[in-house]
């Protein structure tokens, strides 16, 4: 039985992974996956797919979701991945009881070239821009309604940026944000619905510098377990199984400020050793409950349940 990877120029993690999994006794081996020109009935080798890269890459996302069909588990799961967006996020997260930022999704300010005006009968003009600063505050975030890497996110301190970065976004659908005035900051790694590492974090330092920091005790008990709460009720609700969450702590509360990241950032020189190993082990022992159990991520979609003979790992379909 195999595991799969399938990875972008990220190093270390997904070479300690397999160095991990075939040096220990899972009952199965891992590697990085081999992929060129897929037949839309191929079988697929793996048991599990772990997918670092598809949200870049167009045809491992279209590669991934027929090796679903043919009967892998992919972490994580590509059809709700492609579906998913910050601003849905933040929504239903609303309605769990999780505490986020007051967010507005804007209107995009430029389009493809065949949308014209007639296009956009439906989009109200002008904007009320009076009434969306004064629901968000400001300082406000700008941000990507979709977007990572920190590409595009913008502090803005006066309606003249508002409208300055709004002007510059194109065709980028972006949202507006409160700005928490945090007092901590913390980054975690869910992995599963059981496993929830809270990593302090100091978003001042340059991406992907030395932001991860030790810590003991800087949380209070009841704000860890609330925030382990929110995590599990993230992944949860998200479908997620290997994820991020980013929390801006105001007044004791936690607000979920950056919650989906279904390949989130890995490496040893950005997380530090410890929280690596800690992740490593974490994620194999989750390929080895989905390897070993009784379990389709698939069930909800309705598809899953018209494929007869039920789809198995090395099958394939005649045509
Ligand atoms: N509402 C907010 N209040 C305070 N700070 C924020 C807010 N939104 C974003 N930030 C800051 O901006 C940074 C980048 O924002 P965010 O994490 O949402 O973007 P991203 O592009 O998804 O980043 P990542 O690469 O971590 O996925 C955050 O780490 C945080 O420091
Ligand atoms: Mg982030």
């Amino acid at each position: 039985m195999k595991v799969g990877l399938l990875v972008g120029r990220e190093t270390s993690f997904p070479e300690r992974f397999i160095e991990h999994v075939n040096s220990s006794d899972y009952g199965f081996e891992a590697e990085m996956i081999r992929v060129g020109g897929v037949k839309a009935v191929d079988p697929c080798e793996y048991k599990i797919i772990i997918d670092r890269i598809s949200h870049e890459v167009p045809f491992y996302r279209a590669f991934l979701k027929a090796a679903a069909l043919a009967g892998s588990i992919i972490i994580n799961n590509p059809f709700w991945w492609s579906a998913d967006d910050k601003f849905f996020g933040t929504a239903l997260v609303a309605r769990l009881g999780i505490a986020i930022p007051r967010t507005v999704l804007l209107p995009q300010k430029s389009y493809i070239k065949d949308i014209t005006d007639e296009s956009l009968r439906n989009l109200e003009y002008p904007m009320d821009w009076e009434g969306i600063l004064e629901y968000t505050g400001l300082p406000a975030i700008m941000k990507p309604y979709d977007g990572g890497g920190w590409k595009n996110v913008y502090k803005i301190h006066s309606m003249e940026e508002l409208l300055h970065y709004y002007n510059e976004s194109g065709t980028i659908c972006m949202m507006l944000q409160e700005f928490i005035n945090f007092d901590r900051y913390v980054r975690c790694y869910t992995i599963g619905r059981k496993n929830v590492l809270i990593m302090p974090y100091d978003p001042s330092k340059p991406y992907l510098q030395g932001q991860y920091f030790c810590a003991e005790g800087f949380l209070e008990p009841e704000l860890h377990d609330r925030i382990v709460r929110d995590c599990l009720a993230l992944n949860e609700a998200l479908g997620y199984d290997i994820n991020t969450a980013e929390f801006a702590i105001r007044d004791g509360i936690p607000y979920a400020i950056d919650f989906t990241n279904p390949a989130p950032d890995a490496d040893v020189r950005s997380v530090g050793e410890e929280n690596q190993q800690w992740l490593i082990k974490c994620v194999a022992d989750l390929c080895s409950q989905y390897a070993f159990g009784n379990y389709s991520p698939y069930r909800s979609l309705n598809w899953a349940d018209m494929i007869n003979p039920p789809a198995t790992v090395g099958g394939a379909v005649r045509v």
